[in-house]
């Protein structure tokens, strides 16, 4: 049972969206698991129909098998698929632990903690070949069919700069948004267990107190946004600055266009393995979702903010968006990023206690 313990101990740094850590453990047996997945869907207008948070299961059931190849265990995850329409809010996993000494730790393995977030403006010196084959080189031969495609230069780095900024005059005038943010967002803080502490947030520390006194209600917001500019500094620093400053964006392509839970949960497998990656070379990591999520309400015709401006937004960032990539290939795009040089931040969110995390069966 112990090894099970530190397997999980490590498994539970995986990343997830506002670090809503949706996921629970219960232990089964000293060599089976169940991961019960849960998503956010109904309250968190990024988690359209429970996708963001499927990645990030996806994330943390390749984090079990990395973690575990360091016990020279081989895990065996299968999928207890949901009769019906395929949709599921509950994803849940069988994960058994198989011994095989000829098992080699995961080369990814040291990674598993020190992976984070940096939304700070980074190094733009270019990826180099060998940077970027050692990348793509992580997509498969276990996950066939993915693909990395990198947007470089400083005039493509501006066009999508132009795409987050939209995203995040959106994201900062739909009470949608401001309700999930006003949930994530632990102030005056440099670690959080379960939120993103605002130090981590990429905003300067002299905005910070103004920011959170805005936000503590949606009616100063407004009046903000509409006498003064109130989104123009926070995306500046949150959007604009960091896609310019940084040595490219890249997107994760699937094989296919990806529409079950399961295709979500396989794409986060091949992000964890990308991202840690990313650790591995000394790379600083962002990822940048919101155009995604945004162009898939457009694109699926879903309403999702009572803001009337919200879907004309929509469907400018979608057909930006497209034009950043040839042959409708947008279409197969599972996680928008960016990469760069520097040094790892000082702010980051932790995570729950492995105790809180358990459950019984
Ligand atoms: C599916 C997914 C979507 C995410 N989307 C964003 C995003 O759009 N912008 C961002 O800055 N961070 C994003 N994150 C990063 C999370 O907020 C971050 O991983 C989490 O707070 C834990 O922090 P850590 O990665 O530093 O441990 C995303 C993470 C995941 C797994």
């Amino acid at each position: 049972m112990e090894r099970i313990g530190r397997i999980l101990d490590l498994a539970r740094w995986a990343p997830s969206g506002d670090n809503t850590q949706p996921w629970r453990f219960e232990i089964v047996s000293d060599t089976h698991i169940v991961v019960h997945g849960s998503d956010t869907r109904l309250t968190v207008v990024y988690d359209l129909r429970g996708h963001a948070s499927q990645l990030a299961i996806g994330v943390l059931l390749e984090y079990l098998s990395i973690a575990a190849s360091g016990w020279n265990l081989r895990c065996d995850i299968v999928y207890r698929q949901p009769s019906g329409n395929g949709d599921d809010p509950h994803p849940t996993f069988d994960v058994r632990f198989e011994d095989d000494p000829s098992l080699p730790t995961d080369p990814l393995f040291p990674c598993l903690k020190t992976r984070s977030v940096n939304r700070n403006p980074l190094g733009t010196h270019p990826l180099t070949p060998v940077e970027k084959d050692t990348l793509s080189g992580l997509l498969g031969p276990r996950f066939s069919g993915y693909r990395v495609r990198w947007i470089e230069g400083w005039s493509r780095k501006a066009e999508l700069a132009r795409i987050l900024q939209r995203c995040g005059k959106l994201r900062l005038t739909i009470p949608e948004a401001y309700r999930v943010h006003r949930q994530v967002i632990a102030w005056r803080s440099r670690f959080s267990e379960d939120r993103i502490p605002d130090r981590a947030l990429g905003l300067s520390p002299v905005i910070l107190p103004l920011m959170e006194w805005i936000m503590g209600r949606w009616e100063r917001v407004r009046f903000f946004n509409r006498f003064l500019g109130g989104t123009l500094i926070p995306r500046l620093q949150l959007d604009i600055l960091p896609a310019l400053f940084c040595s490219a964006h890249f997107v994760l392509l699937a094989p296919l266009p990806p529409r079950s839970p399961d295709a979500f949960v396989e794409a986060g497998r091949v992000l964890a393995r990308f991202w840690l990656g990313v650790t591995k070379l000394g790379l600083q990591f962002q990822p940048e979702t919101t155009p995604l999520i945004f162009r898939a309400y457009h694109k699926e015709g879903i309403p999702f903010s009572g803001n009337p401006e919200a879907p004309a937004t929509a469907r400018k960032i979608a057909g930006s968006l497209d034009l950043l990539l040839p042959d409708g290939e947008m279409d197969r795009a599972v996680f928008l990023g960016r990469v760069g040089r520097g040094k790892p931040p000082s702010a980051r969110s932790l995570r729950l206690p492995l105790d809180r995390l358990r459950v019984d069966g």
